[in-house]
């Protein structure tokens, strides 16, 4: 498959190149700064610049797309609407898969990861804590499929998280959510564009 990868420079994002990479995917990583992927060298990985303020950048690389992740984030001070920016410049494109990663505890799952974990959410990601919502809706409005993965780590893939569509899960987290380990995260995106079982939901992972 041609997978194009948003947000590749994240951990995230690094976790899902490696994952689609090793499957024998041809990946198209899409970076603000390509240089940042200057060390990743593979025959299957092409580096185009795309900034998600300028959308044309990201939409017209996912146009022969069969698949894109996303794996883009924002801190506190990012300019307003940067996430439903970069999820309408992927559903704009029209790939036939879409796997994007929200964050459990905000938009569907917003209240369900703890106290604690709610307040440092919105302190942490601002207005982007309500913008995460917009830009959940924009992808499963589009046959796409939501991640909201509890804390992440930079572990290793363990093959153990549970993916679980948040209308079956039966379960919320009082102070804190657990920890999944980015690879597992990475890995059951890539599953996903490969084998599609949840479109048009969203999916707790943990
Ligand atoms: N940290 C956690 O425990 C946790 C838990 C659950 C969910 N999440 C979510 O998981 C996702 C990935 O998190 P992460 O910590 O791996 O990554 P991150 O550090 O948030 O990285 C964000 C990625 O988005 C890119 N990006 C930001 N603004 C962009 C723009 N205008 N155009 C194009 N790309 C842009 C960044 O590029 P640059 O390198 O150029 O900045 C980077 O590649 C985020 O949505 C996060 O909220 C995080």
């Amino acid at each position: 498959m041609r997978i194009v990868v948003l947000g590749s420079t994240g951990p995230t994002g690094r976790q899902v190149l490696n994952t689609a990479l090793q499957r024998g995917h041809d990946v198209v990583a899409l970076a603000r700064r390509p240089d940042a992927l200057s060390d990743l060298a593979h025959d299957g990985l092409a580096i185009r610049q795309a900034d998600v303020r300028v959308p044309d950048t990201v939409t017209s690389a996912c146009r022969d797309a069969d698949a894109v992740i996303s794996a883009l984030g924002v801190r506190r001070g990012a300019p307003a609407g940067t996430l439903s920016a970069g999820a309408r410049a992927i559903v704009d494109a029209g790939p036939p898969r879409i796997a994007w990663t929200g964050t459990f505890g905000a938009g569907a799952s917003a209240r369900r990861a703890g106290l604690p974990y709610d307040v440092i959410l919105r302190l942490v990601l601002g207005d982007g804590f309500a913008d995460k919502s917009v830009a959940d809706e924009v992808v499963t409005g589009s046959q796409g499929t939501v991640f909201h993965p509890v804390m992440l780590t930079g572990g290793p893939a363990t093959g153990t998280a549970t993916v679980v569509p948040l209308d079956l899960l039966d379960r919320s987290w009082r102070l804190m959510p657990p920890k999944v380990s980015r690879a597992d995260v990475a890995a059951a995106m890539v599953t996903e564009v490969e084998s599609p079982a949840y479109a048009g939901r969203t999916v707790a992972v943990y």
